[in-house]
């Protein structure tokens, strides 16, 4: 139900990931119940956003956030005045936020086993939020108002993870800055309201306002489940299983840990002795119930 509120092809999503950008287009007010501009124009004005909602951006980058907090608060009148001079307002975890974007969160989980949060970033016109990176999630962007273009490069790093190729902590190397200084986007999307954007993990963006009016949209972090979660969960379960062997349980002497070769020759016959003996159809049901946890 809810992929169909965002996608025209929900059955073949969830059948197999797109591994390319696509946009799909649908009429402006289809994203209204969800979020306004008005709205969030209210939550600013009105001082009720608290800075663990909200990250301010300015040139590519997060403002140094002690600049402007106030005891847990943004001082009065800095959010505003930050958007009229240009920068991004992006709200943090608006599925935490707003129940309506909980409902739908809870939902996509719920249809895709994947983990999922959801952001909201509101740049001026002529504003930039973030600079060229690229995030470890697909990204579902929905455009609530204004408009928004996405220049495009493919990955550098095939399929980012968390512990492998996180931007943040990986950032460019000097040639692909280099590459990416020099190289005009190989795609541009722009997004008008009513648009919802797939863009698959590790793809490297740069999103701009066009026009005149203050670009609003929402980010839907799709946390897709990889072949090493799956081994993760499987390699759990066993784990899990030798807990129960006293065996297993005893100390190890600490000698043992000094020239640990003999107790690791033993761990490996374990665990490859347990893998085959574990009944597959156990183990399934398990990783089932990790994607898909019981309400
Ligand atoms: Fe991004």
């Amino acid at each position: 139900m809810s992929l169909s509120l965002l996608l025209d092809d929900p059955a073949e999503i969830l059948t197999a990931l797109p591994t390319e950008p696509k946009l799909y287009q649908h009429g402006p007010e289809r994203f209204r119940p969800l979020l306004t501009r008005e709205e969030v124009d209210a939550m600013i004005d009105s001082g009720t956003l608290s800075m663990k909602n909200i990250v301010l951006l300015k040139d590519g980058t997060a403002v140094d956030p002690r600049i402007y907090d106030d005891h847990g608060m943004p001082q009065a009148g800095y959010v505003r005045r930050h958007l009229n001079e240009a920068g991004t307002l992006s709200l943090r975890g608006l599925d935490r936020m707003r129940p309506v974007i909980a409902d739908l969160a809870k939902s996509l989980a719920h249809q895709t086993g994947y983990q999922v949060h959801v952001n909201g970033y509101y740049t001026p016109a002529g504003g930039h939020g973030l600079r060229y990176h690229y995030d470890r999630y697909v990204t579902l962007i929905v455009q609530i108002s204004g408009q928004k273009a996405w220049p495009l490069h493919p990955p550098f790093v095939e399929y980012p993870l968390a512990e492998y190729g996180n931007f943040t902590s990986r950032g460019f190397t000097d040639d692909e800055r280099h590459y990416l200084e020099f190289t005009p986007p190989t795609q541009t999307y722009t997004l008008n309201p009513g648009d919802v954007f797939w863009l698959p993990r590790g793809y490297i963006h740069s999103p701009h306002t066009v026009g005149d009016e203050p670009s609003l949209h929402l980010t839907i972090a799709l946390h897709e489940r990889t072949g090493q979660w799956v081994a993760a969960e499987v390699a759990n379960q066993i784990l899990r299983q030798a807990l129960s062997d006293p065996a297993m349980r005893a100390g190890l002497a600490p000698a043992v840990l000094g020239q640990p070769g003999d107790a690791v020759e033993e761990a490996r016959a374990y665990l490859v002795g347990a893998l085959a003996k574990a009944d597959l159809g156990e183990l399934t049901a398990a990783v089932r119930r990790a994607a898909f946890p019981p309400a």
